[in-house]
């Protein structure tokens, strides 16, 4: 059974925790179980879903651990000791997680670190995506959440979407695992939009970890294997 950590934040409303939640008891995730949700904010919605359910949480306000003289440095390596030792954690799961996680965070989770993107990514660093009908789109790093959907209607793309990857130290580069294409219809608002690409990403993430806890993403060349 891996034990799986979900991190979070107060920009979205835990939507995908929910989802990984209700695929859990579902049987849709095998042989995994959430053994604690961070949040960086206090004030994230994720963070009563998760009390709801029982699971322990865990709150790492960044500004408050500044205040106390600390450096952002320290807050990656005191989040890595948190989870890999008091939490045992298997997998880290980043469900709407706004804070770029360093070298010295991931190196204590090599390669089982896992984050949603509202976007749609390429493995590796290319600039752009070839869509599923083989037209060629920009890839959307570095934007959270409304600003990553509104990109995709202010560039008038055709499709935007989300995409599973694991992370790298480089920012949205990561091997990606599964992603999701959403078609921009013409009276699309980010409101309308999202709606239907948080749609998708409560399909892809649940089954992206669960492709994980039951061992069946390789890693080859930078780029994942589903077997
Ligand atoms: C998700 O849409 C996820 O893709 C995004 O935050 C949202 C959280 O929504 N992640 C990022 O923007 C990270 N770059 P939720 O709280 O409803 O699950």
């Amino acid at each position: 059974m891996k034990r799986i950590a979900v991190l979070i934040s107060n920009k979205g409303t835990g939507s995908n925790l929910a989802a990984i939640i209700s695929a859990i008891e579902k049987k849709k995730i095998k042989n995994g179980r959430i053994v604690v949700v961070v949040s960086n904010k206090s004030d994230a919605f994720g963070l009563q879903r998760a009390q709801k359910n029982k699971i322990p949480t865990e709150v790492l306000d960044l500004e408050e651990y500044r205040k106390c003289g600390k450096t952002r440095r320290e807050y990656d390596l005191f989040l890595g000791e948190l989870l890999s030792k008091k939490y045992k954690s298997d997998l880290i799961v980043l469900a709407g997680w706004m804070l770029i996680l360093s070298e010295q965070f991931i190196k204590y989770f090599p390669n089982k670190v896992i984050n949603l993107h509202p976007g749609l990514l390429p493995d590796g660093k290319k600039n752009f995506i070839k869509l599923s009908n083989g037209m060629k789109i920009d890839a959307i790093r570095g934007l959270h959440t409304n600003a990553a959907v509104q990109y995709a209607i202010d560039h008038k793309f055709p499709v935007t979407g989300s995409t599973v990857h694991f992370i790298t130290p480089l920012v949205d580069q990561g091997p990606v695992i599964l992603r999701s294409e959403v078609k921009i219809l013409a009276d699309d608002k980010v409101g309308s939009l999202y709606e239907r690409i948080k749609k998708e990403e409560h399909k892809i993430l649940p089954m992206a970890i669960n492709l994980y806890c039951n061992n069946r993403l390789i890693l080859k060349e930078n780029k994942v294997i589903i077997i």
